[in-house]
């Protein structure tokens, strides 16, 4: 058994927030009846319709998104655009698991799974996540060690054991762990400043050619491989 706003959101027939609405003006029926009470329980096998069009559960969806500089990582924003925007209607009931800053883009995973979100942005799964970045200034050796020991952010903070690598026009950085603004602070740290920064990789799945503003499906399979 479970609520009709629920069924409805899990679904994705619409947004959480108007859903509500939907329900009390009588366009909702459960088995060929009109039910106006978005708490009534149904069961799993009940006949779902909305404007006369069956309601179907679908089961977990993840989607990867590169996402573009200038889009917060949120499902409603009172000033910015979201990520949100850039999916089809259909999906406007996922969520971001995790998060990337406003002018970070790059890989950003969406799913409607709360549990799966969790386990993939759980400290203790320790889910690598690597990132391309632009700096002033070039990193050296001697920031390579420093990210091996462990950065100490300027606030005190101390981050895990990091990897970073020089590379072509930038350099490389393998997390594994998620704090606020991590790599740009780790950068700052050794006095590089980030200019540009785009996640590339979370555990195995890569963003690959993937345009910005792009979406696609995530596999069950690269699923598996990513926990
Ligand atoms: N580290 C950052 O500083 N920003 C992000 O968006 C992701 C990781």
């Amino acid at each position: 058994m479970m609520r009709l706003d629920k069924y409805l959101s899990e679904a994705g027939a619409a947004s959480r927030r108007e859903l509500k609405s939907i329900i009390r003006a009588g366009r909702v029926t459960v088995n060929g009846e009109t039910v106006k009470s978005p708490e009534q329980k149904i069961g799993e096998d009940a006949v779902v319709k909305l404007d006369d069009r069956p309601v179907v559960l679908r089961g977990t969806v993840v989607l990867m998104l590169h996402k573009p500089a200038g889009y917060v990582t949120s499902t409603e924003d009172p000033r910015d655009r979201t990520v949100m925007e850039l999916l089809p209607e259909e999906y406007r009931d996922l969520f971001p698991v995790g998060r990337l800053d406003k002018d970070t883009e790059g890989l950003l995973l969406l799913t409607n799974d709360g549990p799966l979100c969790h386990r993939l942005t759980s400290p203790r799964q320790q889910v690598e996540k690597e990132y391309f970045a632009e700096t002033e200034g070039t990193v050296d050796a001697s920031d390579v060690e420093a990210f091996a020991a462990g950065i100490v952010l300027r606030d005190g903070t101390r981050c895990l054991p990091a990897e970073l690598r020089a590379g072509d026009g930038g350099c490389y950085v393998v997390v594994r762990e998620g704090k606020y603004h991590q790599v740009r602070r780790m950068l700052a740290s050794r006095g590089k400043p980030v200019t540009y920064l785009r996640r590339i990789r979370e555990g195995e799945l890569r963003l690959g050619t993937l345009e910005p503003g792009k979406w696609r499906h995530v596999t069950p399979e690269e699923m598996g491989n990513l926990l």
